[in-house]
């Protein structure tokens, strides 16, 4: 379990990559939101948010984590559409929202609930249209995720959004995220928020073991024959570059359309976050977010190197 860098009951520092990361996630559920709210004549919209990497919701500084960003902008957002559809002359429209939020220490979870609890209270009185409920599971992803499917399919969630902030490269198997976008019983609109330490893989793939690399990347599902890319490049950098689309090609295999986002952590390494969807629609405004943050062209050039 890689929990380096978030010491919660301490107090986590908010570095600027990761405030970044929340801008984005934050725009992005913003125009989700409206973009699933927009017909006239809908009265409701259900959805399920799953948080599996959620931390404890709150920085030292006060700031909030992903849970959090969720929940502000269920309210804010609603609001912002009910005014806009009565100045419309339309009729308003509700949000039901079932919110899965897991970390793997209990300790985190339980600062979690304590934040997001009173929160929930007070948003009870402005925002009537807004029903929430949330469960919370403290076990690494993987081992969580079936009863977290379950809950899903016994609710009838048709759209689910599910934010996996794992700390490095390990946490969620390619076969878990295949089987959320692309598995016979997934939502029909699911949508996958995913953080990928790339360099953390790149960095320790070895170049001269063939054994050994191919175990480095089995989670990922990367057969020995789908290596050959990697074959008869002389130079460390071109290798490196080979290898890294490697990876990309793989992840872009999970979902329709995949759309990157390239962060350089100076005090460590550069990382991915990469939205998977299958309806263009989303890739679109994902995209137009990305543009609007100045990151859309930084993805690609050389190596898939980003800002
Ligand atoms: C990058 S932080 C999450 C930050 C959070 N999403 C936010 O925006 O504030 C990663 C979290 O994942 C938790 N974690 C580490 N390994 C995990 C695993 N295998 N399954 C679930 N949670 C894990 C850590 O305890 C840590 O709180």
């Amino acid at each position: 379990m890689k929990t380096e860098g978030y010491n919660w009951t301490k107090g986590a520092d908010l570095d600027d990559h990761s405030r970044r990361k929340h801008k984005v996630l934050r725009e992005y559920f913003r125009q989700y939101l409206t973009v699933r709210c927009q017909n006239p004549h809908q009265a409701k919209f259900r959805l399920a948010i799953v948080d599996g990497f959620s931390g404890s919701g709150r920085y030292n500084c006060g700031a909030p984590g992903s849970p959090i960003i969720f929940i502000e902008e269920l309210s804010s957002a609603l609001e912002e559409i009910n005014l806009n559809r009565a100045g419309r002359g339309l009729g308003t429209i509700e949000i039901e929202a079932l919110l899965i939020f897991n970390d793997a220490i209990p300790s985190v979870t339980d600062m979690l609930r304590s934040h997001c609890e009173p929160l929930l209270a007070s948003l009870k009185d402005s925002t009537q249209k807004l029903h929430v409920s949330i469960c919370y599971f403290s076990g690494e992803f993987e081992t969580v995720y079936p009863r977290i499917k379950d809950l899903i399919l016994k609710g009838h969630y048709r759209s689910v959004l599910y934010n996996l902030d794992q700390y490095g490269h390990t946490g969620v198997n390619i076969s878990t995220l295949q089987d959320m976008l692309r598995g016979p019983l997934s939502a029909p609109s699911t949508e996958v928020f995913y953080t990928f330490a790339i360099e953390g893989l790149l960095t320790y793939l070895s170049g001269r073991n063939p054994m050994l690399l191919s175990r480095q990347l089995g989670h990922l599902g990367i057969e020995p024959s789908n290596m050959k890319a990697l074959e008869g490049l002389l130079s460390k950098t071109a290798w490196l570059g080979a290898a890294e689309r490697l990876v990309y090609e793989t992840l872009k295999n999970c979902a329709l359309y995949v759309s990157p986002f390239s962060i350089r952590n100076p005090n460590g390494w550069r990382y991915w976050m990469l939205h998977f969807a299958n309806n263009y629609r989303a890739r679109q405004v994902y995209n137009d977010v990305l543009h609007d943050n100045g990151q859309l062209d930084h993805f690609g050039r050389s190596g898939l190197a980003g800002c």
